[in-house]
């Protein structure tokens, strides 16, 4: 009898780092495998799927406008079930630390299959931050029957926490054998994409790019504003020096960004670009500006300098390693730290070092192989 599995995901950067597992389980004989979306997410979402190719077997389409944690929490607990019920899963695979995520762990949990958590163990330790991930990730790690963590950091906080080590596996970050299919796929000679056509006329390329992304709940407000008063002074006293920022859909960004940076002569806002127009503008940037939890692994991957709008992270191998800064969110220290990078070469040399501390590209591999060996 096949081992029956049915992945879960519902946000974008949940769907780009369980793409390569969908991809290598539906190749796999020895499993049936279903794909669930929750559509958290829809647009920024179904930009995933089809890049990845995924048809997903069930789609909740549960996004609402500006929805609130309550009601999305519920709702997708509740529109699980009729899921779980037909599909009957022996393995139910769930990613990171969003709504998704964890309500989607609760719901496998009373049904009885076994929870696989996908990118387990990272910690702040701060229920607070970032808001409300850190918790999400803590749930869903006490739910979780197995925990694929990206690196040693991660296991060992896991088992600080008395999971027991032979439910852990150190798998890397799904979001590197993503990265390398998608860097490979968008590099293919035959590969159009209309959104890059866009991108190449829009910027000039002779200056220096600096990317921006900004989304998280607990910089909403003050935070975003502090972000883009420093953004609106880096491009005013620097014009060799062009920022493009794809904003993402949550109303409580797209409102501020636009009334505080639009009509600025060498700032770009944009909406967000699917992955391979974004990981291709990456590539070409100079220095990255964001709050965003994948972006930080992506970039050390592709030798770029990253400045992170937050004053904590879960993610601090690569701040160890150099390539990453915390900056958070004030103006100030925002500019002080892009300055440098953008005057002092040594500076940014060092700082972009090709190294990267979340994977080889593998990660998908040892997960299937672990849930095959069971
Ligand atoms: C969510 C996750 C966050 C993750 C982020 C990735 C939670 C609590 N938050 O935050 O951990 O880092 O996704 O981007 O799980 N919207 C659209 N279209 C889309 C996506 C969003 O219009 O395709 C708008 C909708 O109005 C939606 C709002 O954004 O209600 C907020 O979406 P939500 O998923 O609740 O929060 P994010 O800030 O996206
Ligand atoms: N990304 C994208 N288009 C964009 C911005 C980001 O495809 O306009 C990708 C990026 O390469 C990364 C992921 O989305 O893989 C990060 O998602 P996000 O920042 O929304 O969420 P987080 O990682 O912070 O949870």
């Amino acid at each position: 009898m096949k081992k029956k599995n049915l992945i879960v995901f519902g946000t974008r950067p949940e769907a780009i780092k369980m793409a390569p597992l969908v991809r290598q389980f539906l190749q796999n004989d020895s499993f049936d495998t279903k794909v669930c979306v929750t559509a958290q997410h829809r647009e920024m979402l179904d930009q995933v799927l089809d890049f990845f190719e995924i048809v997903p077997d069930y789609d909740l389409n549960l996004m609402k406008p500006n929805q609130n944690l309550y009601s999305l929490t519920a709702t997708i607990i509740e529109n699980m079930k009729p899921v779980l019920d037909e599909v009957k899963p022996d393995f139910v695979y769930v990613h990171g630390d969003t709504t998704t995520s964890m309500a989607v762990g609760i719901a496998a949990f009373y049904s009885g299959a076994k929870i696989c958590h996908v990118e387990a163990g990272l910690r702040t330790f701060d229920r607070q931050y970032p808001f409300p991930e850190e918790f999400n990730r803590q749930l869903t790690g006490k739910i979780a029957d197995y925990h694929f963590s990206p690196t040693e950091l991660s296991k060992k906080n896991l088992l600080a926490e008395n999971t027991k080590e032979s439910s852990i596996l150190v798998t890397g970050n799904t979001v590197i054998d993503a990265l390398l299919y998608g860097i490979e796929k968008v590099n293919a000679e035959n590969f159009k994409d209309s959104e890059i056509e866009s991108l190449k006329t829009l910027l000039n390329f002779q200056k220096k790019i600096i990317l921006v992304t900004g989304h998280r709940r607990e910089n909403h407000g003050d935070g975003l504003i502090s972000i883009c008063a420093a953004l609106k002074t880096i491009a005013e006293k620097n014009k060799d020096v062009e920022i493009i920022y794809p904003v993402h859909l949550n109303p409580n960004v797209i409102g501020p960004v636009n009334e505080l940076l639009g009509g600025i002569e060498n700032i770009y806002l944009v909406s967000p670009l699917a992955y391979p127009a974004f990981i291709w503008l990456m590539e070409k940037s100079y220095l990255i500006i964001t709050d965003s939890g994948g972006i930080q692994e992506e970039a050390p991957s592709l030798g770029k300098p990253v400045l992170v709008t937050r004053t904590t992270t879960e993610r601090p191998e690569a701040v160890d390693e150099g390539t990453v800064i915390l900056v958070g969110t004030n103006s100030n220290r925002i500019i002080e730290e892009t300055e440098k990078l953008l005057n002092n070469t040594a500076y940014y040399n060092d700082m972009s070092m090709l190294h990267n501390p979340y994977g080889d590209g593998k990660a998908t591999e040892r997960i299937v192989n672990f849930i095959e060996a069971l």
